[in-house]
Formats: C-alpha cells, sequence, structure tokens
C-alpha cells in the first residue's frame, strides 16, 4: 500500500516514518522545500530519541521518501494523511486555515477512491467540513474521510506509536475501515485494541483523553496544596490514591503545572467546543485556571524560601522545558517561573540540556545562560529544579554546597528526599511535602 503523509511536523514526521517501518511505502509532504531537503539527507528538525536512526534506515530501505510535491503524492496514494498545524486561535479556538487549504489540494488531485485521514487534533466536526469541502470541488471520484488521533507523547513518540495503548479508528464507511485496519496490521500481534466509531467520536476521544489528563496533574497539584496546610505528604497521597485501579498511579505527580503545545491548547480548545455548543465544561474551565494559578503559587514559594524580597537575589534555575527529553519549551511553566522571577527584580542564571536555543529570543537578555548544571550555582542564594532531567537527578550536593552563598535547594519537581538534604545541612523545599511556613 502506499500512503502519503501531509505536514512534517512532530505528528506527521513521527507518523510516517512508523507506518514506513511497518513495511508500508509512504511520501511525507511539505510545502517547507527546506526542510525536505534536510529531511531527505536524514536531519531531522525536531528533538526525538530516535526518530533520526528510523527515518535513516527507512529512507535507505526506499519505504520512506520526502517532497514538495503534493499533487503527485495524493495522486499515487490510497491513503492520505493530514498531518498539519492546528494552531491556537486567539479565542482558543483550533485554527483549520492549513487544514481546509489541503483539503481543497486533495479534491483537486483526486484520481480514485481515497481515504482522507485527519490525524492533527482537530475539533470535533472537521471530519464533515472536509468532507463537505471535498465533496464540493469535485464529485467524480468517491471518497471517505476518517479521524484516527494521536496519542504521542513527545520523547516517547515512537514507543507510543508503535505500541500503542489504543488506536481509534473514525470514519463511516466500511471500506475505509477495512483499509485503516489494514495499515494498522502489524499491531495485531501485539494485540492493541483497536476502537472503531463515527467520526465525531474519535475527534472527541482525544480531547477528552487530554483534557482529563490534564484535570489529573491540575487536581494533584490542587491537593498538593492542601498537603502543605495540613502536614500530610503528597507523594503517599498519590501513591494510595493510584493503588485504586480505578484511578492508576499515573498522572499524580505534583509540580509547576503542565506545559507542552498538547496540554494547554487542547484544553482551551475542548473548552471552546463546548461553549460553540451551549455548554460550559467547568471542570476542564477550572483545571485551566488551577494550572495558571500554580505558576504564581511556584513563585510564593520560592519568595518565602528566601525571606520575601527577590529584589538583587541572585538565583540559579535547571530546566527550562516542558518536561524531560524535548528541547520543546512551548507553554513550560519553566519558562514562566524563570519569567516571573526576573519580573521580581531577581538575578537569574539558566541552564537545561535541550532548551538553551529555543529559549533565547524568549528571554532575551534577562537571563544568563550556564555551560552546566553548577555554573549558575557560584554564588546564589538558591537552586531550583524546573525540569526533572535526569542529569538533575544526581548533582553532586557537596559541590553545589559549596558553591552556594546559602545551602537552599527548591525542588518544584519533587525529584529529591526532603530528610536526605536537610541531613546534609541544606534548606530544602518541595512541592505538597513540607508544612507551609509563615
Ligand atoms: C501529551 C499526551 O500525553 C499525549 O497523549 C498527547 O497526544 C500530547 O500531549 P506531551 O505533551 O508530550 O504528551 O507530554 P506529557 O508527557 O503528557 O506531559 C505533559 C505535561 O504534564 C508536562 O509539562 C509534564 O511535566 C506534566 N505532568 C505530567 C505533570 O506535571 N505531572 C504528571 O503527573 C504528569
Amino acid at each position: 500500500m502506499r500512503i502519503c503523509v501531509i505536514g512534517t511536523g512532530y505528528v506527521g514526521l513521527v507518523t510516517g516514518t512508523c507506518f514506513a517501518d511497518f513495511g508500508v511505502n509512504v511520501t511525507c509532504v511539505d510545502k517547507d522545500a527546506e526542510k525536505i531537503e534536510m529531511l531527505k539527507r536524514g536531519e531531522i528538525p525536531i528533538f526525538e530519541p530516535g526518530l533520526a536512526e528510523l527515518v535513516s534506515k527507512n529512507i535507505r530501505e526506499e519505504r520512506l521518501s520526502f517532497t514538495t510535491d503534493l499533487e503527485t503524492a495524493i495522486k499515487e496514494s490510497l491513503v492520505v494523511f493530514i498531518a498539519v498545524g492546528t494552531p491556537p486561535k486567539d479565542d482558543g479556538g483550533a485554527d483549520l486555515s492549513y487544514v481546509k487549504d489541503v483539503a481543497r489540494s486533495i479534491a483537486e488531485n483526486l484520481n480514485g477512491y481515497k481515504v482522507i485521514v485527519t490525524k492533527s487534533t482537530v475539533p470535533v466536526g472537521t471530519g464533515r467540513l472536509i468532507e463537505e469541502i471535498v465533496g464540493s470541488v469535485q464529485d467524480e471520484h468517491s471518497f471517505d474521510v476518517a479521524s484516527n488521533p494521536e496519542f504521542l507523547r513527545e520523547g516517547s513518540a515512537i514507543e507510543d506509536f508503535m505500541k500503542p495503548n489504543r488506536v481509534v479508528l473514525g470514519a463511516r464507511s466500511e471500506r475505509a475501515i477495512e483499509i485503516l485496519k489494514d495499515l494498522y496490521s502489524p499491531l495485531y500481534l501485539i494485540e492493541t485494541p483497536v476502537l472503531i466509531t463515527n467520526v465525531e467520536t474519535a475527534e472527541l476521544v482525544k480531547y477528552a483523553s487530554n483534557a482529563f489528563l490534564a484535570t489529573k496533574i491540575s487536581f494533584i497539584n490542587e491537593v498538593a496544596s492542601i498537603c502543605e496546610r495540613v502536614g500530610a505528604d503528597v507523594h503517599m497521597v498519590s501513591k494510595g490514591m493510584g493503588l485504586d485501579n480505578r484511578i492508576g498511579p499515573k498522572f499524580l505527580h505534583p509540580g509547576p503545572g503542565y506545559g507542552g503545545s498538547c496540554f494547554p491548547k487542547d484544553t482551551l480548545a475542548i473548552t471552546k467546543i463546548a461553549k460553540n455548543n451551549d455548554f460550559t465544561f467547568k471542570i476542564v474551565e477550572a483545571a485551566v485556571e488551577v494550572n495558571e494559578r500554580q505558576t504564581q503559587i511556584m513563585l510564593e514559594k520560592i519568595k518565602r524560601a528566601l525571606g520575601g524580597d527577590l529584589k538583587g537575589v541572585k538565583i540559579s534555575t535547571l530546566g527550562l522545558t516542558f518536561k524531560p527529553n524535548t528541547d520543546d519549551i512551548r507553554e513550560s511553566p519553566a519558562i514562566r517561573i524563570v519569567e516571573g522571577l526576573v519580573k521580581e527584580g531577581a538575578v537569574v542564571s539558566v541552564f537545561d540540556p535541550a532548551g538553551m536555543e529555543h529559549s533565547r529570543e524568549l528571554l532575551a537578555g534577562s537571563v544568563s545562560y550556564c555551560e552546566d548544571s553548577y555554573e549558575g550555582a557560584d554564588g546564589a542564594s538558591a537552586l531550583i529544579i524546573l525540569t526533572e532531567w535526569n542529569q538533575f537527578r544526581k548533582l553532586d550536593l557537596e559541590r553545589i554546597k559549596g558553591l552556594l552563598k546559602e545551602p537552599r535547594i527548591i525542588d518544584l519537581r519533587n525529584v529529591y528526599e526532603g530528610d536526605a538534604l536537610r541531613a546534609e545541612g541544606f534548606q530544602y523545599v518541595s512541592v505538597g511535602r513540607e508544612r507551609l511556613s509563615g
């Protein structure tokens, strides 16, 4: 089978490459000629462990190719995946202009039956919209529109594609479902559950899943604030909750809030979808609000630990990305906190193993950039952990203590054990594990 994937962003590139690895012939298309040239050389514009190797292997084995020639790619393919961006508009809704442009191009190049599949996260109703666009441009060839949402986490996207918890296929016609099932047949060996639904349901599964996970994080972050007020330990509360099969242990880790390219965008989008349909999605609206407040709560925590006034106080921060193993700083709580510290007048230094380049423009001149985890600690009044990169989990504490002006670690990702650090003479502050003082 030959398929094409339109859009070589995060989702498109991972999807196209993994299908090629399944043995499918895949053409990845993008209008950005420079990017396509890079990809042809096997150079990957994004940070994703294992992806470069997989791209090179499948180019070599001639199952994966890259082109700007959208027309030919569509004409040669039975299945056309739409994986272009759906950036948020000012009102929180998703901007569908790229999706609509692609739908028109597909219609103009239809030369026989095809399945048109949305892989980008699109508002409920987009499948129908694509159907209308393609149907209005041409009526010569038959086609089906399907929804096949992705559930890829940055940093483990390949594993998530190859060993998914589930595959969701939404389509009206049996023919389209059979073709898509065939495409995913390598996953039958590992008995991946495949959920067959209508298009609208598949579109909503994606938003509902992300909104639920975001709510789970906001929930535990609020529980952490209660823990600090009553003398409870949030880790034990999470553990106690997570042992209940109905709750599950994951996504109950407190911290500075969720970030990234999906949760912030998708939570806003689902509340917008509800609003457009005369309904208020109260829980998710609250989860968004809680996530925004979390930055403020973290800044207050830092101020309290440092005696209230941050003016002129030297602070070393570790971590800029929204989570480890990515270079993505979009909507990163670490960035929001660094900006907040700067605003309070602190003298801030930053270090991140992968997120420094992307943050330079954003933080322009307001912070100093360090070469490693230790440089910023020299003469600083606190070391703050903002992202839980592995290399921050086992710092040379003796060295840190020798460098810091005052031995103080503020661990907003709860990677250290408080008692151990206190025994080494540090003032240690984390999230939801020490009683709020002052
Ligand atoms: C997410 C979804 O997991 C994925 O299924 C979807 O398709 C895209 O969005 P991703 O954005 O890569 O993936 O990040 P994820 O690993 O889910 O983490 C999201 C954010 O939540 C991070 O900022 C992380 O630090 C935070 N988080 C996660 C917590 O604060 N606590 C937790 O317990 C879990």
